[in-house]
């Protein structure tokens, strides 16, 4: 079982934008791919067709945490994703988590391994963070086979990504496999002189954990959002290019995890 958290301390980096796109490219590359969405907001859900004010508490990771089953908690999607949809009571989720046992550091990792123990078709997991530093993303890393960090190459994004390397760090003493994070740069565009030194400074401290592919700023994947869609079936101009780079991440991220 291949689990991806897409995580990063800081908003608007494209965590959702990545988990959701890169979701369908594994499910087009032929994996059988469990979207769960971990961030109260609710875009991944929105994105691939679910509106979480119209879904159940207990249909989130709410449920799972209370001891709920995850396989009855997934919604197939019209992509070929599953998806367990995140809800608006997921602002309660910290305070959940605190009060289950080892503040459910290992809630997630059981509820997947109970998934897999019966049958689920699901062999990759994408779980969407929310932009915080918080007991969901130690569960998250708990359970993760690899971290993925979109980012921005600009001073507070290099600072958030500086603090989830720590964080994989403590996730590493419960989950000794966890390797560091891979870095996607997205909504990537260094013009000036001061993105080229924040850039430098990437490569310096973060060369062998930096991933090949690169994902410029590009419209479709602002639109296709808006659209509520991945970029898989949005008819706009750049969106063949965007879809082509989601690929080239998916085989990627599938060579790094011998996942082919
Ligand atoms: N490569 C990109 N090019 C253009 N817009 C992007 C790109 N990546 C993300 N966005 C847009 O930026 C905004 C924030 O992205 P999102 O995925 O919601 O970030 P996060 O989940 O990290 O908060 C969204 O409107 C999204 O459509
Ligand atoms: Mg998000």
């Amino acid at each position: 079982m291949l689990v991806y958290a897409i995580s990063l301390e800081k908003g608007g980096t494209g965590k959702s934008s990545v988990a959701v796109n890169l979701a369908v490219a594994l499910q087009i590359r032929g994996r059988q791919v469990l979207l769960i969405d971990l961030d109260a907001q609710g875009h991944a859900s929105h994105w691939l067709g679910v509106n979480p004010h119209q879904t159940r508490p207990e249909d989130s990771v709410l449920g799972m945490i209370r001891g709920r089953p995850l396989a009855e908690s997934t919604i197939d999607t019209e992509w070929g994703v599953g998806i367990v949809p995140a809800n608006p009571e997921m602002a309660g989720l910290p305070m959940a988590l605190a009060s289950a046992p080892n503040n459910g550091l290992f809630a997630l990792r059981s509820a997947i391994t109970q998934l897999a123990r019966q049958g689920a078709r699901y062999d990759t997991i994408i779980c969407d963070l929310p932009p915080a530093r918080s007991p969901i993303l130690a569960t998250a890393l708990a359970a993760a086979t690899r971290c993925v960090a979109p980012i921005q190459p600009e001073s507070l994004v290099l600072q958030a990504l500086s603090d989830l390397s720590q964080s994989v760090t403590y996730a590493q003493q419960v989950n000794p496999a966890l390797p560091l994070v891979s870095i996607l740069r997205n909504r990537y565009a260094p013009r000036s002189a001061v993105d080229l030194v924040y850039d430098e400074e990437l490569r310096t401290a973060y060369g062998r954990q930096l991933l090949q592919t690169i994902i410029p700023v590009r419209a479709a994947i602002r639109e296709s959002a808006g659209f509520q869609q991945s970029v898989f079936r949005y008819p706009g101009a750049d969106a063949g290019e965007v879809r082509g780079l989601f690929r080239q991440l998916a085989d990627e991220l599938l060579i790094l995890d011998g996942g082919n």
